[in-house]
């Protein structure tokens, strides 16, 4: 299933596959490219690179690969030494402007490979292999690049979509249960910024079989399921393709929206140290928190926060406040403070409305409504 949508002037053209057997076909013949993955993607790197188990057969397109960058996984993995470990690869390669990277793996790999080709040389040619279902439903697509930065995340990046992006399911079969129920949180912000709640719903019919004992197989092996699953990802990228394309540099009133969660669950991230929670577990509890925000300023209706709320607790997300991670609210309050998204001492909230979402600014210096946010994270007000 294809999705197309554009940043600018740069179509982002978006496969959404079963097998990762297309993967060498769709990118096509290159003359040369440096392929970045971390430790848990490097056979699906080799089997691109044509040295895995699973080649291509008959394969009429040459992919010449001159260099394959491996760095440590995960989100304490996402700095600039990292960055700077992919440019040297693709120096040391002796890859061209006209050379491609190829960002392999989840939202870490392909924030920072599209970081890295946007200032090799002054912007390379990117393509990305999403492989978690976070990076299909968010991270991918969209033209934002990053790493993190004097304990910040993504402090340091650029606006870089990617003309190309391939997401093959097969890849989801070794996701391990935590990095499943990380992108399942994106998926349900992204259906929270819909029209109506039927994408919700529908993520709603995929929640039996998520916490069914032989899931993923459940889903992967069942042609109804994973159809199903497909179709989700499809509308994810579908929803968010429209936003960006109607904002693609969050200047306007549109794109911020995607950040629901994030203002809270950013400054949880950081508060209890990067890494200690996946993306996704931040993002829920940050959508509760807005939940709670938007109730108790009277803009989410009680029933579509209720909802929301079950629905979160279904997937077994932790809700409420204080997270059981948090030692102490200071440090919560102090990275909220810090988030790199603060506009002239204004902190943007998207809290769910009746349909969608909207944002809502609030000033450093009102006193009241600081105590409503501590409150609401569960804190003491001094
Ligand atoms: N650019 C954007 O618009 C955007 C949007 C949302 C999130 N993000 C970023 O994405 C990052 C989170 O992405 P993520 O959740 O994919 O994290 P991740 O890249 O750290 O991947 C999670 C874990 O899964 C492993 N993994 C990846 N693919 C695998 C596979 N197929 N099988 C087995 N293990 C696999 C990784 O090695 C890692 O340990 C964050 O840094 C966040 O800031 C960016």
């Amino acid at each position: 299933m294809n999705v197309t949508f554009t940043f600018g002037t740069v179509v982002s053209e978006i496969h959404i596959e079963e097998s990762i057997h297309s993967i060498r076909s769709i990118i096509g013949s290159v003359s040369s490219c440096v392929l970045v993955c971390d430790e848990n993607t490097t056979g699906i790197a080799a089997s691109i690179a044509g040295k895995g188990q699973i080649q291509n057969s008959g394969d009429q397109n040459t992919l010449q690969v001159c260099g394959i960058c491996v760095l440590p996984a995960g989100e304490t993995a996402k700095n600039w030494a990292h960055v700077e470990k992919i440019l040297k690869a693709a120096k040391d390669a002796g890859l061209g402007r006209d050379g491609v990277f190829i960002g392999v793996g989840g939202g870490v790999i392909t924030d920072m490979t599209a970081f890295a080709a946007s200032v090799y040389m002054r912007g390379a040619k990117l393509a990305l292999v999403s492989t978690t279902l976070l990076g299909m439903v968010d991270a991918a697509a969209g033209g934002k690049t990053g790493f993190n930065l004097f304990n910040i995340k993504n402090f340091a990046g650029t606006f870089y979509p990617s003309p190309l992006i391939i997401m093959p399911l097969e890849t989801l079969s070794t996701l391990p249960m935590r990095e499943w129920k990380s992108g399942f949180a994106e998926l349900i912000k992204t259906a929270i910024l819909d029209s109506n709640d039927d994408f919700l719903d529908r993520i709603g019919g995929l929640k039996d079989a998520f916490v069914s004992p032989n899931f993923p197989t459940s889903v992967l092996r069942d042609i109804v399921l994973r159809s199903e699953l497909l179709a989700c990802i499809a509308k994810a990228v579908e929803i968010k393709g429209r936003i960006v394309e109607a904002d693609p540099k969050e200047t306007g009133t549109r794109r911020v929206l995607l950040n629901l969660g994030h203002t809270f669950g950013h400054a949880l991230e950081v508060s209890v140290g990067l890494g200690s929670l996946t993306h996704g577990e931040a993002v829920a509890w940050g959508i509760a928190r807005a939940c709670d925000l938007g109730r108790s300023l009277g803009i989410t209706e009680p029933e579509r926060a209720e909802k929301i709320m079950r629905l979160l607790v279904s997937f077994g997300y932790e809700t409420r406040a204080p997270h059981s991670c948090m030692e102490e609210t200071g440090r919560f309050m102090a990275a909220l403070f810090n988030d790199k998204k603060k506009k002239a001492d204004k902190l943007t909230f998207i809290v769910p409305d009746r349909n969608s979402c909207i944002a809502i600014a609030i000033e450093k210096e009102e006193k009241m409504e600081i105590e409503r946010i501590v409150r609401i994270i569960g804190g003491e007000v001094i």
